[in-house]
């Protein structure tokens, strides 16, 4: 039976607590997508040791976000969530995919400046890190990459990898886009509006975890950073803090950014920012919930890792294939598990 709906594919870090801003871009987009199509979601092990980290934190914050994608929604049946370890297709395609990134490309992200800036050891990793992202998403031939908007330069370099490959070795991968959301591509922390609320970069205050209990929610939003004109009015540069809790309560309860700004016309930052709160509470203590259900359970999410891991060695074996193939490397018989399948498509 062939599959024509779009191919979904997406990646998150397991290290760092997962974010209000992680919700947004990624979860919530997550599992709007795995409606629209068949869709892979990767935990990627591999990208979280690009920079410092500790190995026994990063094993359970592994299970931890395993179990975070499934109490979010994810639903086991249509989505194949797996580890990027567990498929050693993901390694090797970023080497072979190196040979077609430009190193000068390579320099430009702005992710790779951000977190190398200022720090005594910066790793190799750090900087090949969007070749290995590349890989991620050519590997199984995808259509559509659900991300908020700090992936957009990543994406972008995917594709420009993708094309040139294609060019130079000719047709092997599709051309994927990138979903973006309308609202909430870009949730910002809270007590620094202008800068993006981030696992590693943010304060414990200025950052929502999507774990945090509900009287944390509660106290962090009574303390978000507002501006000093009292008018509740969407404005990203001119009032983004404001304008950075109009789009998480929209996010939050999914009513218009027009309709918000017509229900708290005339009311005080402070009612607002608690009405915010709570319905950032509504919207995460159910997750929670069932995240601390899941979680308990490492043997279950140990089992269904297995399976994802599985299904998606399948798919992702022909594309490899046809890379070595197509870049000129000699073939043995049987030597490679799926060695006769073609990748979706070609
Ligand atoms: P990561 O793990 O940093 O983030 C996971 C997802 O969350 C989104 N996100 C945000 N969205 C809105 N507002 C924010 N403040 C915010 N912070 C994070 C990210 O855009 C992302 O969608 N390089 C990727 C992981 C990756 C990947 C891939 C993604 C590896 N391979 C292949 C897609 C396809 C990353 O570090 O995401």
């Amino acid at each position: 039976m062939t599959d024509n709906r779009p191919r979904v594919f997406s990646g998150i870090q397991p290290t760092g607590r997962k974010t209000l801003g992680n919700y947004s871009g990624g979860f919530r987009q997550y599992v709007q997508t795995q409606e629209q199509g068949d869709a892979f979601f990767c935990i990627v092990d591999l990208h979280s040791i690009t920079v410092d980290y500790d190995p026994t934190e990063l094993h359970e914050s592994t299970l931890d976000l395993a179990a975070l994608l499934f109490a979010s929604g994810l639903d086991a049946e249509r989505s194949t969530v797996f580890c990027q370890s567990h498929v050693t297709a993901h390694a090797e395609a970023a080497w072979l995919l190196s040979a077609v990134t430009s190193y000068g490309q390579l320099g430009r992200m702005t992710q790779f400046k951000d977190k190398s800036a200022g720090r005594e050891f910066v790793s190799a990793g750090l900087f090949t890190y969007p070749v290995l992202m590349a890989g991620d998403i050519l590997l199984y031939q995808t259509d559509l990459v659900p991300i908020g908007d700090d992936q957009r330069q990543h994406l972008e370099l995917a594709r420009d990898v993708a094309e040139r490959f294609n060019h130079r070795f000719g047709e092997t991968f599709r051309i994927p886009e990138g979903v973006f959301p309308e609202i909430g591509g870009r949730i910002m922390d809270l007590q620094e509006p202008t800068k993006k609320m981030s696992t590693t970069l943010s304060s414990e205050q200025g950052a929502v975890y999507m774990t945090d209990p509900p009287d944390a929610i509660r106290k962090k939003f009574k303390s978000a950073v507002t501006d000093s004109e009292r008018e509740i009015r969407y404005d990203p540069d001119g009032k983004p803090g404001i304008s950075n809790l109009l789009e998480i309560m929209s996010v939050a309860t999914g009513e218009p950014i027009a309709e918000l700004e017509r229900r708290f016309a005339g009311a005080g930052y402070g009612e607002f920012k608690e009405a915010v709160g709570e319905a950032v509470v509504e919207l995460l203590a159910p997750i929670r919930e069932r995240f601390e259900a899941l979680r308990s359970d490492e043997r279950e999410l140990q089992r269904l890792l297995a399976v994802g891991a599985e299904k998606a060695r399948r798919v992702a074996e022909p594309t490899l294939e046809a890379m070595y193939e197509r870049m000129g490397f000699v073939q043995v018989e049987a030597g490679r598990l799926f060695g006769a399948a073609r990748p979706r498509g070609l």
